[in-house]
């Protein structure tokens, strides 16, 4: 079994992002794959799964929902910050996949930064979708500047394309013929996405977020199926996913109940 030691570093940066979202740079670098995470360590309060967006400096964005993440909201610069990883199976580059899509919502912006950091050094063409609510809750659209082209889409149309990301992403992939797409977002959005995928005969590669313990493969609490998310994914192929009830219905909580999505 790997063994995952703690590492802690010194926070050097925080910015404030979109929504209830913040940056943190580490003064680490590390090695992750696009779309494995680490888990979080906070003392006397737990571990949380969190994705990486930059290696070098280590770069998280970390949306405040709860008890875990107020307290990453109190951090300072030149606090410290321990972690373990990185954990499970990322996005896998396809290099015949010379056009790919990237579909983001809310943290999803995340994993998906670094996968077309590493697309655009591989020399594929990179589009990106960035979802989200409202123009005051988008995240990393000076980070994809890098893309070849970004579109920014707003439910209600306050900033970029009126509509949700999926059918952002079908204009996309109309416009540009794209030959794969790679997403991280909400699983709902996700599904619909999968869905456009399988109709457009396009392969699609989804990462999934479910209640996570051990984040190794051990305590079973991130099951979906018979698949365990944090060691077989959280990167899964997205037809794959559509043949379970669970992806986009629902999922469990800490105590392990099925909850709807
Ligand atoms: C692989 C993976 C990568 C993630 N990457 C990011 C990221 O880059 N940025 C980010 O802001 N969030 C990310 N998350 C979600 C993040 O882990 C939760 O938002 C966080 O744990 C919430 O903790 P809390 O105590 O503040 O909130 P709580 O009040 O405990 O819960 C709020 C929500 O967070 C979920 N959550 C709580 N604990 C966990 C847990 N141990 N594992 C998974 N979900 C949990 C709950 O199901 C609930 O939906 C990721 C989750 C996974 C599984
Ligand atoms: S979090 Fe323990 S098996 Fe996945």
């Amino acid at each position: 079994m790997v063994e995952y030691p703690m590492i802690t570093a010194k926070i050097t940066k925080i910015q404030k992002e979109g929504g209830k979202a913040t940056t943190y740079e580490l003064a680490y670098e590390l090695g992750a794959e696009p779309g494995q995470f680490i888990m979080v360590w906070l003392p006397g309060i737990g571990e949380r799964p969190m994705g990486v967006a930059d290696n070098n400096p280590v770069t998280l964005t970390v949306a405040q929902v709860g008890s875990f993440t107020d307290e990453m909201k109190k951090l300072n610069e030149g606090d410290m910050l321990s972690f373990r990883g990185p954990m499970g199976h990322g996005f896998t580059l396809d290099e015949n996949a010379k056009k790919i899509l990237i579909v983001a919502g809310g943290t999803g912006v995340v994993p998906t930064h670094l996968l077309a950091k590493k697309a655009k050094q591989e020399g594929h063409k990179v589009y990106v979708v960035v979802g989200a609510r409202t123009k005051n809750d988008v995240c990393y659209e000076k980070k994809f500047k890098i893309a070849d082209e970004l579109l920014v889409s707003t439910d209600d149309g306050s900033k970029g394309f009126k509509g949700n990301a999926v059918q952002a992403a079908e204009k996309m992939i109309k416009k540009h013929k794209v030959d794969a797409v790679y997403s991280c977002g909400p699983e709902k959005m996700m599904r619909f996405l999968a869905e456009l995928c399988k109709k457009e005969k396009l392969p699609c590669q989804l990462s999934l977020e479910r209640y996570m313990k051990c984040g190794i493969g051990i305590c079973g609490s991130c099951m979906i199926g018979n698949k365990r998310v944090c060691k077989d994914g959280p990167v899964f192929n997205g037809e794959a996913l559509l043949t379970s009830k669970e992806f986009g219905k629902s999922k469990r909580d800490a105590g392990g109940r099925k909850i709807p999505i």
